[in-house]
């Protein structure tokens, strides 16, 4: 085999136990294991370069996990996204809307230190509703924490907050290597934030300790905006953010994609989720800081989602309601022939 390869440039002596290089030669004889043909289907040549971390999907699979919710990322897709965002060892990486923290447990294992927010006290507390279905009641030790324990990734956990994203708390100097997110869409999860239609409405000192702010509409438009203002800030020049974007599949353009001038998009794929929509994972790369004026509103159009829909689903539903009707019609004339 060795002097088969002989018209190669390569002059070393073969070391197998400590090879320099190594170079894989495969040959394809198709998949049916008891007659296979007598030259292969196919040959691969080519030169290792890094083995792939496939296992880890079923390491982290969210069967075998110990705390998740209702839209926990699976762990295939949570690793590609941390892998788009670049994340190495002593990365800082940020989920801004962190929910179950699947996000977190694949960005700990390419060596991110990790911290998340989200607007929602119960789900940071493992004391929502158990998604699992035999589940009755949480157990009381579920937390992002304890899946970083289950994966001896906890010297890794810096910790998650309660925060409206609507309002972040950093310093303004605070910079993270990576944001990798999915936001609300506002169809299984509410697009909200704190606050309230009335003016002028003031908490009274005493009622503070005790009182659950009020939540309004967020909207998916103002969601997007803020996530990569926010970015723009605070990654560092070279940073990424790796986020979902849900879209209808027939508007499509890369102009209905959010945008900002610090951030240059290097990456945008699909996944299609119904005959209609899908959602597009984007990764933007801060290529500069921004001026005062970038940090401040600015123009893009970003379609509510949400809103489009609804409006369709209803569609879909009356045309879904008239045709069993009208089958249910058939059926009765037909039937009434029959006897006559
Ligand atoms: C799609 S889920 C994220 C799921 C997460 N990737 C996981 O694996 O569990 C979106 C999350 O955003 C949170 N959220 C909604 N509005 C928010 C807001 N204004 N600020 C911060 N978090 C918010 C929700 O509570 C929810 O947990």
């Amino acid at each position: 085999m060795f002097k088969a390869f002989s018209y190669l440039p390569v002059d070393g002596p073969v070391d197998l136990k400590t090879p320099d290089v190594t170079f894989q030669y495969i040959e394809y004889y198709g998949i049916i294991p008891h007659c296979p043909p007598e030259q292969p289907y196919e040959v691969f040549f080519g030169r290792w370069v890094a083995s792939g971390l496939r296992q880890l999907i079923k390491k982290l699979s969210l069967k075998t996990r110990k705390f998740i919710g209702n839209t926990s990322m699976d762990p295939q897709l949570s690793l590609l996204m941390a892998n788009q965002a670049k994340v190495t060892d002593g990365s800082l990486v940020l989920d801004p809307f962190v929910g179950s923290g699947s996000l977190l447990v694949a960005a700990t294992q390419f060596g991110g230190y990790v911290w998340g927010t989200d607007i929602d006290y119960l789900m940071l507390h493992g004391r929502t509703r158990p998604s699992r279905i035999h589940q009755k009641t949480r157990d009381r030790d579920e937390s992002v924490r304890a899946n970083m324990k289950q994966y001896n990734m906890e010297h890794r956990y810096m910790d998650v907050l309660v925060n409206d994203f609507a309002t972040p708390f950093w310093r303004e100097d605070f910079r993270f290597d990576a944001v990798i997110t999915d936001p609300p869409y506002g169809i299984r999860e509410a697009t909200e934030r704190v606050g309230t239609k009335k003016e002028g409405y003031e908490v009274k000192a005493e009622h503070l300790p005790t009182h659950i702010p009020a939540k309004i509409e967020y909207g998916i438009s103002n969601i997007y905006k803020d996530l990569l203002r926010f970015s723009a800030r605070h990654l560092r020049v070279g940073g990424r953010l790796v986020c979902w974007f849900p879209v209808f599949r027939e508007d499509y353009t890369e102009n209905v994609l959010p945008h900002h001038p610090c951030l240059e998009l290097v990456s945008n794929s699909e996944q299609t989720l119904s005959k209609v929509t899908s959602r597009r994972l984007l990764t933007f790369e801060k290529t500069r800081e921004p001026t005062e004026d970038e940090l401040d509103e600015y123009p893009v159009d970003i379609m509510d989602f949400r809103e489009k829909y609804f409006v369709i689903r209803e569609e879909t539903r009356k045309e879904r309601r008239m045709k069993e009707a009208k089958i249910r019609e058939d059926d009765r004339l037909r039937n009434l022939n029959k006897q006559s």
